[in-house]
């Protein structure tokens, strides 16, 4: 018997209506139904952090939480970073990734942004010693994580400089 619903959700400030099983994961209507595939799927029961999302601005793994749970939240996933349409618009943590080549296959990396946007956003002073405790959760088979601690850490600095010149 199928148990189908009709939810709306809220991802990247568009609202999306999708006819769904109440079991389906977040990750799977993000990529499924919604086309989203930026978010990416790892283990698929919340060890690696691949499917890392932000829910009200928190970092969550989106393959633990059923799309249903979602109802009445405000998703962003890594399509919401980059501003305008073109390729090379990056947003300054998306360029700070690049720039410190925090990221070798990028399997990893939609799930490293996402927590990394949600914890900077929590937490803008956060040290070097924070931000390695925090990517820690998520894991990276590639980098060795000292690029990321980086890119993340410069990109902080550069928003700091940026809200004193402003
Ligand atoms: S796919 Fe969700 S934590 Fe690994
Ligand atoms: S860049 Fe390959 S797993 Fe992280």
């Amino acid at each position: 018997m199928t148990d189908l619903q009709l939810m709306t959700l809220d991802v990247n400030g568009e609202e999306h209506e999708v006819v769904a099983e109440s079991r389906r994961t977040l990750v799977d209507v993000l990529r499924h139904d919604l086309r989203l595939t930026g978010t990416h799927v790892g283990c698929e029961h919340g060890i690696c952090g691949a499917c890392t999302v932000l829910v009200d601005d928190r970092p969550v793994r989106a393959c633990l939480m059923f799309a249903a749970q979602a109802e009445g939240t405000r998703i962003r996933t890594v399509e919401s970073l980059s501003q305008g349409t073109g390729e090379c618009e990056l947003s300054d943590l998306q360029r700070a990734f690049s720039e410190h080549h925090g990221l070798q296959c990028g399997f990893c990396t939609p799930g490293f942004l996402m927590l990394a946007e949600g914890f900077l956003a929590e937490r803008p002073d956060a040290s070097k010693e924070e931000i390695r405790e925090v990517v820690a959760a998520n894991l990276c088979r590639c980098t060795g994580y000292q690029t990321i601690v980086e890119a993340i850490d410069d990109c902080a600095a550069a928003r700091r400089r940026a809200g004193k010149e402003n």
